[in-house]
């Protein structure tokens, strides 16, 4: 019998069902329960989104005010993560700070049956942006930040225990719009590493720590933290246009560029790609935003390469003062609400995800006692 040819990547294939978001679908483009990306990202504040994710409709007036209280009387850490979180080195990767807050977590507070599973989604959503700034601040700073503030919404507390001072409008406007643009994106690597891990029926916490270790990949989230690495190393516009072209003649990857499911465009760029220019009009920027402009027209000249979400957040992101090493970890305080209702779609099947594979080893071969082998 011929085997089935393995298929790399499994692109092209349809691996389950979701009701979730579609990716760049004839008639549809980028939308989350049926709204459009742009739609979402124009009007609703992140906190409405991950609503509608989590629970399935836009909240009216009263349910987001009520989601809004409770996520906000979530935001306290327990003493002994914050004793763990004291304990990591300031030179640890931030997204291995992440993982390792969710996972102990889930020993603090572990979910102990599957009806607990929204009360756990809010509380991962509420307690994440703690978690990295408490380390954050601590660490780099020698400051215990109470993570438990008023702010009204995540991208602001967020700000906030970061060190921004006075809040400012603008920026909080745009972490709503970027963490709508990162709140979900179908079975990319890291969602599907959780619905892998949920297929087990395993706990919330086990699959959003595998699916932020899936993340943190340079060719996954860790892109926007590599783009402005590579940003950060010219000082204008031509001479990023020779480096890049260096770079492609020595076939390396650009990051923030390309994508494995759009063609030709990524919807998501042109929302944060507004938004940084109107930051950098508000930071007076005349380097970062006028080189990621250069690179961005190089590479749709040379390789019909288009910017992905990426691309444009790694200046906003650095617009607002964010560090760099943070980048990561951000998607992860907004891509929470996908990964969670994932797995909970996910439960709802109650099959193993268990594919195939070619074999590509050796024939049958004759035992050999271990004082016979060379
Ligand atoms: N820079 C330079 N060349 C790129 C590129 C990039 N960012 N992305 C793709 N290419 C090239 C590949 O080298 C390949 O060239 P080849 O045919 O000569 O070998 C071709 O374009 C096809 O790319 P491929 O790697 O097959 O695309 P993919 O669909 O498997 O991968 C990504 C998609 C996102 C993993 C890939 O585009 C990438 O690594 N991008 C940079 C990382 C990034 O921004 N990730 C965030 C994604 S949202």
């Amino acid at each position: 019998m011929t085997e089935k040819k393995a298929v790399p990547s499994l692109r092209g294939i349809v691996a389950g069902e979701t009701a979730l978001c579609t990716v760049g679908k004839e008639g549809a483009g980028l939308s989350y329960r049926g709204y459009d990306i742009r739609d979402l990202a124009e009007h609703a504040k992140f906190e409405e989104v991950a609503y509608l994710l989590l629970y399935g409709e836009l909240p009216n007036c009263r349910q987001l005010q009520e989601y809004c209280t409770r996520l906000k009387h979530r935001r306290a850490l327990p003493e002994a993560l914050k004793q763990v979180l004291e304990r990591l080195p300031r030179a640890a990767h931030p997204m291995d700070v992440m993982r390792t807050g969710c996972s102990v977590l889930g020993v603090l507070e572990t979910e102990r049956s599957f009806a607990q599973q929204y009360e756990v989604a809010d509380r991962l959503l509420s307690a994440l942006p703690g978690i990295l700034t408490y380390w954050y601040r601590y660490s780099h700073d020698g400051v215990r930040v109470d993570p438990a503030t008023e702010d009204a919404s995540i991208g602001g507390q967020l700000l906030h225990l970061l060190g921004a001072a006075p809040p400012n409008p603008l920026y909080e406007k745009v972490m709503h719009a970027s963490l709508i643009l990162y709140a979900e994106h179908e079975f990319n690597a890291s969602t599907f590493t959780a619905r892998v891990c949920a297929s087990t029926q395993s706990d919330m916490h086990s699959c959003i720590s595998g699916a932020i270790g899936s993340l943190r990949g340079p060719l996954h989230g860790g892109a926007n933290e590599a783009a402005m690495a590579m940003l950060e190393q010219w000082s204008n516009p031509d001479e990023a246009e020779q480096a890049v072209l260096r770079m492609l003649e020595r076939k390396e990857k650009v990051m923030g560029f390309g994508h494995a499911i759009y063609r030709s465009q990524d919807p998501r760029n042109a929302i944060i790609k507004a938004w940084s220019r109107k930051l950098a009009e508000e930071v007076g920027d005349s380097r970062l935003y006028p080189i990621s402009e250069r690179v961005e027209a190089v590479m749709w000249r040379e390789k019909r390469l288009f910017a992905n979400a990426d691309f444009y957040h790694a200046s906003a992101y650095h617009f607002m003062g964010i560090p760099t090493g943070l980048f990561t970890p951000v998607f992860v305080l907004s891509r929470i609400t996908g990964w969670c209702a994932h797995v909970m779609e996910q439960r709802q099947n109650p099959h193993i995800i268990r594919p195939s594979a070619t074999y590509t080893g050796p024939g049958p071969r004759a035992w050999i006692p271990i004082e016979e082998r060379p």
